[in-house]
């Protein structure tokens, strides 16, 4: 039977565990994928904390993780088997197991020369951060704020504003300045800034906009919080045409998708949890063997 890394009650990490799963069965539209790599990102461990559990209600034990890259073992129309897919995970969990269901109206064939690590993490971070570059619709010339610049999510959305012409500040630890400064970013440390910029886009939440001046104020982080300050949501656009733009860009070279740490699938709740410590850089990525296992 396949494994996956499951958790099996609502809270802290204390109820992740390895779990031998039925193989997963696709619905209509849907793709079973042989999962080659599962992206780690902060909503894994916000569903298991239950902080989505009003509009996610999920059956425990779930499997951990929204985001993979891999190979079509069932097809669904559009794609075939052995095609090299990546894409969000059906009901928003089932990422970090050998198999896996990918909506077939949201996966995206992986271009020659993208590899499965890279491509595990463009359906969140990176899609976040294209919609991000849409919503905010800034001109070139015009200049943007990123609290939070150094993660999954800052690193994309920097790299495609300063592609855009884009004039790119963002808030990072003092540890990741070098890193961000090599995307084009102006550095600037937690809680200072440039005093007025064009638009913000928030990715720390909390109290981190107070200090802020911007017309458009974009969060994709903590929304309530955020509202008092005049920020606007993100609404995601599901159009698997932005995955497929973004492993084009990955795939020519043109866009680093920021993986930094690759963890076995043995060291899964490891991955998680340096993700769950909030002062990663770039993204981490759970790597399974590419070979076929069942
Ligand atoms: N709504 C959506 O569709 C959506 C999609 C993706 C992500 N998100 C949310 O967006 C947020 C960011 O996601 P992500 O994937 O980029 O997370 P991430 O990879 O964990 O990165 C978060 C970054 O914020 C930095 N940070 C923490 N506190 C900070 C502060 N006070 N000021 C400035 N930077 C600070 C962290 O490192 P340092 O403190 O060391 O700089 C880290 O680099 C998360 O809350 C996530 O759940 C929402």
């Amino acid at each position: 039977m396949p494994l996956g890394y499951v958790f099996t009650s609502y809270g802290g990490p204390g109820s992740q565990r390895f779990l031998d799963l039925p193989m997963p069965e696709p619905g209509p539209g849907e793709v079973l994928v042989e999962v080659h790599a599962a992206g780690v990102n902060p909503v894994d461990w916000k569903v298991r904390e239950g902080m989505h559990r009003a509009f996610l209600p999920l059956e425990l034990p779930a499997v951990l993780g929204r985001e993979v890259a891999g190979t079509v073992v069932r097809s669904a129309p559009g794609f075939a088997v052995g095609d090299r897919v990546c894409g969000p995970t059906v009901g928003g969990c089932g990422g970090y197991a050998e198999f896996a269901l990918l909506p077939a109206d949201r996966a995206a064939r992986m271009p020659e020369g993208l590899s499965f690590t890279d491509a595990a993490v463009l359906p969140i971070a990176a899609g976040t951060a294209y919609d991000a570059l849409e919503a905010l619709d800034l001109r070139p010339g015009e200049s943007l704020l990123i609290l939070g610049v150094g993660g999954g999510v800052g690193t994309v959305a920097a790299q495609l504003a300063v592609m855009r012409g884009i004039e790119v500040a963002g808030t990072a630890s003092p540890s990741k300045h070098v890193y961000v400064e090599q995307l084009g970013v102006v550095a600037y440390d937690h809680d200072q800034g440039p005093s007025r910029v064009d638009a913000v886009l928030d990715l720390v939440g909390g109290d981190a906009l107070r200090a802020v001046c911007a017309e458009r104020i974009l969060t994709v982080a903590d929304p309530a919080v955020a509202a008092q300050y005049g920020a606007q949501p993100l609404k995601r656009s599901g159009d698997p045409g932005v995955l497929a733009v973004l492993a084009e860009l990955v795939a020519n070279g043109k866009l680093d998708p920021g993986v930094r740490q690759v963890f076995p699938f043995a060291e899964a709740g490891d991955a998680l949890a340096v993700v769950e410590a909030g002062q990663v850089a770039g993204k981490v990525v759970i790597g399974l063997p590419t070979g076929p296992r069942h």
